[in-house]
């Protein structure tokens, strides 16, 4: 009998695509309703510290430096007020193959694909992690494809998209160009039933625990160069696998920096629609991603997602598009070091956040990216003005995500807006009884702690928030 290929048919075949295209029968770690096991799903599925280390070691990831950020420092402190202005640095993450921290989640799903005898991976995604999971098949002898949301109904791409495209196919893959809408997920579970490849998701517990080794090694290298740890870890925030790795890394390292959490801020603009896909300069760290990704973890390809950054945040902040591309020239022409957006979005913030803090304390932005070609300022900023988007020095407060750019006339206009927590957490609570269908007067207890755990509060916490629902 011929397979049904019609959307829901092979929709209603997702699970069973799944499990023969990750290895990881997630219903073991499920205990009736809304709670999981998660920790025993990242210990049974996932990698020892030790052994990410050495997988990684052995194919060039990993043990990136650490640069400080005098002159940046130094025009912080300029603007903040006395004895204020802590140390900026950043974990330079570009200088890992493919250019960004991604690659330590494909270093681990493509040493996991080629143990477990697939001939080849197929990752969705049409960012770094596309070329890092090609660059690491590339290396372990697998084939690679990848399927990246890439062009409005027009035919036009952004020119970050279109770059790794070319990144992609350099390093061997093949790369499946699609245009925005619901047909992603469709072409990605028939690629797997098709070709029997890996599933190399970003969500996968092995994927999220390869970045692992980057908090471990941001508090090792602190406490060698400068004999304690940061004070605050800045990290950018979309789908929630480099904060969440990031931390868990830093708590094996039994380091207590404050996590922050930083994305650009996209409010207004939607993601999935073929008119406004364009309009935004900044292809992933946005709030698009990181609002319903944060409010609700498993939306993503797998069943459980390995990524929950709730469960580590300890503030989250937002920056406008026009700060990041001020930050981006001022890192070039202050230190002479050229990045890409997704790392820069998280050192604007902490070029705001270091004039809080007193100028003993240090603060690190966990993670740089390659730029080039399309991920410059230059292209981006004339797709945006081609794009209809206005272009101007002012007052970044008033940047309207779709309609303007506002590069700040100074740099103490750069300013990290907080997310209310509580707000997030709350969602993640409903979300989470939506999903399942529950009232809240149906929660259970072990349900309870598990939420509390999602949310980093108590169960009281969670208590009164059901008692408002
Ligand atoms: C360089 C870089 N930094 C940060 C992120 C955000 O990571 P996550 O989606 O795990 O939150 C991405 C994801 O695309 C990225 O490519």
């Amino acid at each position: 009998m011929s397979r049904d290929l019609s959307y829901n048919g092979v929709m209603s075949r997702k699970s069973e695509i799944m499990k023969k295209a990750i290895g990881i029968d997630y219903s073991l770690f499920e205990s009736g309703t809304i709670a999981f096991d998660y920790e025993r799903m990242m210990r049974e599925t996932g990698y020892t510290l030790e052994e990410m280390q050495e997988i990684q070691k052995t194919v060039n990831v990993g043990n990136t430096p650490i640069l400080e950020l005098k002159n940046l420092t130094a025009l912080a402190r300029k603007i903040a007020p006395a004895g204020k202005g802590a140390r900026i640095f950043i974990k330079d993450e570009a200088a890992n193959p493919s250019g960004s921290f991604k690659v330590r989640r494909a270093a681990n799903a493509v040493y996991h694909a080629k143990k477990l005898g697939y001939k080849g991976v197929i990752a969705a995604t049409s960012g770094n992690y596309g070329a890092a999971v090609a660059q690491q098949a590339a290396a372990a002898g697998l084939k690679c494809i990848i399927v990246q949301e890439c062009y409005d109904s027009k035919g036009v791409g952004q020119p970050e998209i279109i770059e790794k495209a070319r990144k992609c196919e350099a390093l061997g893959a093949e790369v499946i160009q699609l245009t925005v809408g619901p047909e992603l997920f469709y072409t990605f579970l028939l690629l797997l039933e098709d070709t029997g490849y890996f599933n190399a998701s970003l969500y996968t517990p092995f994927g999220i625990a390869g970045v692992e080794t980057l908090g471990y090694e941001i508090a090792i290298q602190f406490r060698e160069k400068y004999g304690k740890d940061p004070d605050a870890v800045v990290c950018t925030n979309a789908g929630g696998g480099n904060l969440t790795g990031t931390a868990r890394g830093l708590i094996k390292a039994g380091s207590s920096a404050q996590i922050i959490g930083a994305s650009v801020n996209l409010k207004g603009l939607h993601m999935a629609s073929d008119e406004q896909f364009n309009k935004k300069s900044f292809t992933t760290g946005h709030t698009g991603f990181g609002m319903p990704f944060t409010t609700w973890p498993d939306r993503s390809d797998v069943p459980r997602s390995a990524a929950r950054p709730l469960r580590y945040i300890d503030r989250y902040v937002t920056i406008n598009q026009g700060e990041v591309f001020y930050i981006t020239e001022v890192l070039a022409s202050l230190e002479g070091e050229e990045k890409g957006p997704a790392g820069n979005t998280s050192l604007a913030a902490a070029f705001a956040l270091a004039q809080e803090m007193d100028k003993d304390q240090m603060i690190v932005v966990q993670e740089t990216e390659y730029t080039g070609a399309g991920k410059h300022i230059q292209p981006q900023l004339s797709f945006a003005r081609d794009n209809g988007i206005d272009i101007f020095f002012g007052d970044p407060r008033e940047e309207i995500p779709g309609k303007n750019i506002i590069l700040p006339s100074h740099p103490s206009m750069i300013k990290a807006v907080d997310v209310d927590l509580n707000k997030i957490r709350i969602s993640h609570i409903k979300n989470a009884l939506a999903t399942y269908n529950i009232k809240a007067d149906e929660v259970c207890d072990s349900d309870m702690a598990f939420l509390a755990k999602e949310t980093k509060t108590d169960v009281n916490f969670v208590k009164e928030v059901l008692s408002t629902l």
